[in-house]
């Protein structure tokens, strides 16, 4: 990983301001200064000429960094065991591969394939899944501190209804994640934070979860969790807490929904419950490529954009197979006509604003991070900078990450000389 430099980016750009308005210049530039921030942005006629070098990227795009807002290390190698509903497939495929963390040097080299499998596919901001294990999350993050990412995570937390070696005391659970607050949030210059994480309703005791609302409320800290993915998965937290309206009464009533949770999924929710979601604060993480491969259903997405909720994307590997932002977004596309506006903002800004980061990054302009993206699209992709970035996500075996920078600083892959 260099140093970030002064250096003066040109090629096209894209940077999106909301989800129906995009900047875009066809020969723009992106100044980054020595502490990797975004100094300015512009056309390249009003390009300063007493700034660093000048990389030109050719017919590359330049946009921010992708966001994933949903995404589990530990599954990264059972990607794509298909056949399965969420709960068999959880036991049968995820909880052995995530045991194998009891092992912090397994964890390791895990999290290094991770971590270079998030930057190569254009991603500088991830919101991450451990594993229950302490030992291995402290790993996790050391990686994810030198992999210099941008990365909220946390240890994930179960006490109930898991196999024996992968559940703990709440109060345990509870500890384990302060600690790793106290050690890791805000680190690497703040591009590090740690999220309470409850792995579900199933897998928590009404004691976790109260705990785990206490501690997240009492620290300041970011709660991430999953929500409605399935009907068999819904009938089972109703069943188990009867006296709660639906599933995300039972966050609520433990103080779990709030301005810095993000619920991944979100699929069976009623209008009721989405405006809640908004009301609150909350985001949805929705994973259209897992959703689709494990037969989850379909994000009711004009439901969610009517309440206003915050709607990120998250790949989550591995019930998604890919890590790529672009296939995660084709699949986004496929939920409903959007238009190339939303395309952009939700692979970027919107993850950014799920995940509370967006004061750091997921758009470039002044003062944000020079978190960025160099994308090649398909040799004859045409029409303007957004519409050959639509290109990208509908031809994307045909698209090239060239680089992705955080601060400044290369994570993957080579600028041009
Ligand atoms: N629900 C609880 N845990 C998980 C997980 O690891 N993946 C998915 N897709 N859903 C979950
Ligand atoms: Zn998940």
């Amino acid at each position: 990983m260099s140093r970030p430099r002064d250096m003066l980016l040109r090629g096209a750009v894209l940077s999106p301001h909301a989800i129906d308005r995009v900047e875009s210049y066809e020969d723009g530039f992106v100044r980054i200064d020595d502490d990797g921030r975004v100094a300015s942005i512009g056309d390249w006629h009003d390009a300063p000429n007493d700034a660093g070098p000048i990389v030109h990227v050719g017919d590359a795009l330049i946009l921010p960094a992708f966001v994933d807002a949903h995404v589990h290390l530990p599954q990264i190698d059972v990607r794509a065991r298909y056949g399965l509903p969420l709960m068999a497939w959880l036991e049968q495929h995820v909880f052995p591969a995530e045991a194998a963390f009891a092992d912090p040097e397994h964890a390791e080299r895990v999290a290094e394939r991770f971590f270079h499998a998030l930057a190569a596919n254009g991603i500088g901001t991830a919101g991450v899944f451990a594993t229950v294990h302490l030992e291995a999350t402290h790993k996790a993050f050391e990686v994810a501190a030198n992999s210099g990412l941008r990365i909220v995570m946390g240890k994930v937390l179960m006490d109930v209804n898991a196999p024996p070696d992968l559940i703990e005391p709440a109060d345990r659970g509870i500890a384990a994640s302060l600690e790793l607050a106290e050690r890791w949030e805000g680190a690497a210059g703040g591009r590090l934070h740690t999220a309470i994480t409850p792995r579900f309703v199933p897998t928590s005791s009404a004691e976790l979860l109260s705990h785990a609302g206490r501690a997240a409320s009492q620290a300041g800290l970011r709660v991430q969790t999953h929500l409605a993915e399935q009907p068999e998965e819904v009938e089972i937290v109703s069943r188990l807490f009867p006296d709660s309206t639906d599933y995300l009464a039972v966050y609520d009533e433990r103080g779990l929904v709030g301005e810095r949770s993000v619920f991944a999924h979100a699929i069976h929710c009623t209008d009721d419950a989405f405006a809640r979601l908004a009301s609150s604060g909350s985001a949805i993480a929705c994973c259209p490529t897992s959703n689709a491969f494990l037969g989850s259903g379909s994000f009711p997405l004009q439901h969610a954009k009517r309440a206003d909720v915050t709607i990120g994307i998250g790949s989550d590997v591995g019930a998604g197979p890919l890590f790529s932002p672009l296939d995660v977004l084709r699949h986004f596309a496929y939920l409903d006509h959007i238009e190339p506006c939303e395309l952009l903002y939700r692979g970027t800004l919107a993850g950014a604003e799920a995940l509370s980061v967006d004061h750091q990054t997921g758009r470039l302009a002044v003062d944000k991070a020079a978190d960025l993206v160099v994308l090649e699209p398909p040799a004859d992709a045409s029409g303007d900078p957004l519409q050959r970035f639509v290109q990208c996500v509908f031809r994307n075996p045909e698209t090239r990450v060239v680089a992705t920078l955080v601060e400044g600083r290369v994570v993957f892959g080579r600028l041009p000389t």
